[in-house]
């Protein structure tokens, strides 16, 4: 009797911590959810991720993400090996996780000058290089025709100064090319969003460049719906004014604008170096490798920092953004630790390469603070 009336008396705390558990848990909530009613937060996948083969950052994925890029899969030399052959194997399976996740499927890409099959990059003929274009466009965009989400259409076709990259495909076909690539893609697939994509777009130069680029595509009757930022950036660089003025100028064209690529180096870079050569060798040098073991605290800090400023500006202008993706899931995958110097140790996404959360992490999470 009285071991009943005790719990009769504890009953109350009982369920007030039961409920609170159970609060507590719907407000454990993922980058995905904190972000859900501004963009779509999204992931770049490598090949063992389209596979599901690590369990544990197969569930971080889904947990925290709710768009995704491939990559490296879907690029030409893969997807294109050769004039007649085309290779979906991976493709399709990476299409299979976004849908069997219900994520956001952007397609990276369709006409870019890098990683192209050996034999694109040997067209010299005008009207070769058309039906290359035709072919490769027609393809692909059909056969995931409302599947795939939006588009790279056209990948770095600018130089840092804004003129035209000179590419096997402007060599051949002259300016044209961008304005064909996007009334293929709109072609075979009308609906969905059709980008061009660059880094280092948000600096002035290059931005002005991107704007021109942008209006031609327009005026020659293409279909253009968004521009994406790569977003490699660096602590110090590019500021906030610039990436502001940026997704001003952009959207101002009607355009959507997303974060493509996003990550944030922490390491030093060979052409700040007063007299590098950068075609010298870097490899193994400890002054450019300065965090093999561990990221110091301040720098940590540094970069959390980073990642807050440049998240408040994107909710300023949360209207104007379609989705921010980071260029991999935790810093043990990022293509930064053998670029643009092999074999170093860098620190540029929101998880460490042991999948926990950093300190980035919850500035960007804070940001959002869900209180229900
Ligand atoms: O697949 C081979 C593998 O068989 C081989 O053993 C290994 C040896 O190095 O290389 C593997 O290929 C690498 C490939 O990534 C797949 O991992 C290439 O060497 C490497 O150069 C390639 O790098 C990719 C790079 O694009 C190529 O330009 C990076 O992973 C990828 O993150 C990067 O992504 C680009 C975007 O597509 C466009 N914007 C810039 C961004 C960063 O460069």
């Amino acid at each position: 009797m009285k071991l009943i009336n005790h719990y009769l008396l504890l009953l109350p705390l009982i369920i007030f911590n039961s409920c609170n558990a159970q609060k507590k848990e719907k407000n454990v909530v993922s980058l995905k959810d904190s972000y859900k009613k501004e963009f779509y937060i999204g992931t770049a996948l490598d090949v063992n991720q389209i596979e599901e083969k690590n369990a544990k950052e197969d569930s971080l994925i889904k947990k925290q993400f709710n768009a995704i890029t491939a990559e490296n899969i879907m690029k030409s030399m893969f997807v294109h090996p050769s004039k007649d052959k085309y290779d979906f194997a991976m493709s399709d399976k990476f299409i299979a996780y976004g849908e069997k996740n219900n994520m956001f499927i952007h397609g990276h890409t369709l006409i870019w000058h890098s990683q192209l099959a050996p034999w694109m990059a040997e067209i010299k003929d005008v009207a070769e290089m058309k039906a290359f274009m035709k072919n490769h466009i027609t393809t692909i965009v059909s056969k995931y025709k409302g599947k795939i989400d939006s588009w790279d259409v056209v990948n770095e076709a600018l130089n840092e100064d804004g003129t035209l990259r000179k590419s096997v495909f402007l060599n051949t076909l002259g300016e044209q090319y961008l304005v064909d690539a996007f009334k293929l893609a709109a072609a075979a697939d009308p609906k969905a969003d059709l980008y061009y994509n660059d880094y280092n777009n948000e600096e002035p130069a290059k931005r002005k460049g991107n704007i021109d680029l942008i209006k031609k595509i327009k005026e020659g009757g293409g279909k253009i719906d968004g521009v994406g930022i790569q977003a490699h950036w660096r602590l110090e660089s590019p500021s906030i004014e610039t990436i502001e003025e940026s997704i001003l100028a952009y959207s101002a064209l009607g355009l959507k604008v997303a974060f493509t690529e996003l990550d944030i180096t922490v390491l030093p870079n060979p052409w700040d170096l007063k007299g590098a050569d950068v075609n010298q060798n870097f490899e193994g040098s400890a002054k450019m490798n300065p965090y093999p073991d561990k990221l110091p605290d301040s720098v940590q800090v540094k970069l959390a920092e980073r990642y807050a400023s440049i998240f408040k500006l994107f909710l300023k202008h949360q209207d104007k953004i379609s989705r921010v993706t980071f260029w991999g899931v935790h810093d043990g995958q990022s293509w930064l630790n053998d670029w643009p110097i092999k074999g170093r140790t860098n620190y540029p996404l929101l998880f460490d390469k042991n999948l926990k959360p950093k300190k980035a992490y919850q500035n960007v999470m804070k940001l959002k603070d869900t209180k229900e």
